[in-house]
């Protein structure tokens, strides 16, 4: 890899973000500092049916990353590696919480380092206060009656949009 590469450049920042969490505004904000510009990319062909529709997950993304002029939200859709590609990105960000965490994305970054080796995965931590947090419990917590204790998990956009959804 030339110098000039290793410095800043483009990274794709991937996910389902069924909603975006505190956790994943953390990270995006750690990964604007470091990237010279970070693609928030929303995954439309996941496994699981999810709560919000792609419109509404990029919807409360963009909300929440207005102000950040670095960032940009996009939807991809098939192969991860391609996007990136596609996108002129030198690097995936990818938030490690715990070591529960670790296999999978040990498992993912190998697979995408087998179908395009230029794109280099980089792992980042959120702060402490987030590594318990996922966007599938804030799910369960809204569905079952807490969405008063949402209030320091997701960006107040997200609480609204939990509230009209399940409220
Ligand atoms: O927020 P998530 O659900 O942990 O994100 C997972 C995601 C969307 C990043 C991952 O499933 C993905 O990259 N999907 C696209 C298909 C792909 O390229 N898979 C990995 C190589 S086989």
């Amino acid at each position: 890899m030339s110098p000039d590469r290793a410095q800043g450049g483009v990274a794709i920042y991937p996910g389902s973000f069924d909603p975006v969490t505190n956790g994943h505004l953390d990270l995006i904000t750690r990964g604007a500092k470091i990237f010279d510009r970070l693609v928030v990319a929303v995954a439309q062909n996941i496994d699981k049916a999810p709560l919000f529709s792609v419109n509404e997950r990029v919807e409360m993304l963009e909300a929440v990353t207005f102000d950040m002029r670095n960032v940009e939200v996009d939807v991809f859709e098939g192969l991860l590696m391609d996007y990136a590609r596609a996108k002129g990105a030198q690097a995936v960000l990818r938030g490690i919480r715990a070591v529960s965490d670790y296999e999978y994305e040990l498992q993912m970054a190998m697979m995408n380092r087998k179908i395009e080796p230029e794109i280099e995965t980089v792992f980042m931590l959120p702060a402490e206060a987030y590594s318990f947090l996922s966007s599938r419990l804030v799910r369960e917590l809204a569905l079952l009656g807490g969405l008063e204790r949402l209030r320091e998990l997701v960006p107040p956009v997200v609480e609204q949009h939990l509230r009209a959804k399940v409220g």
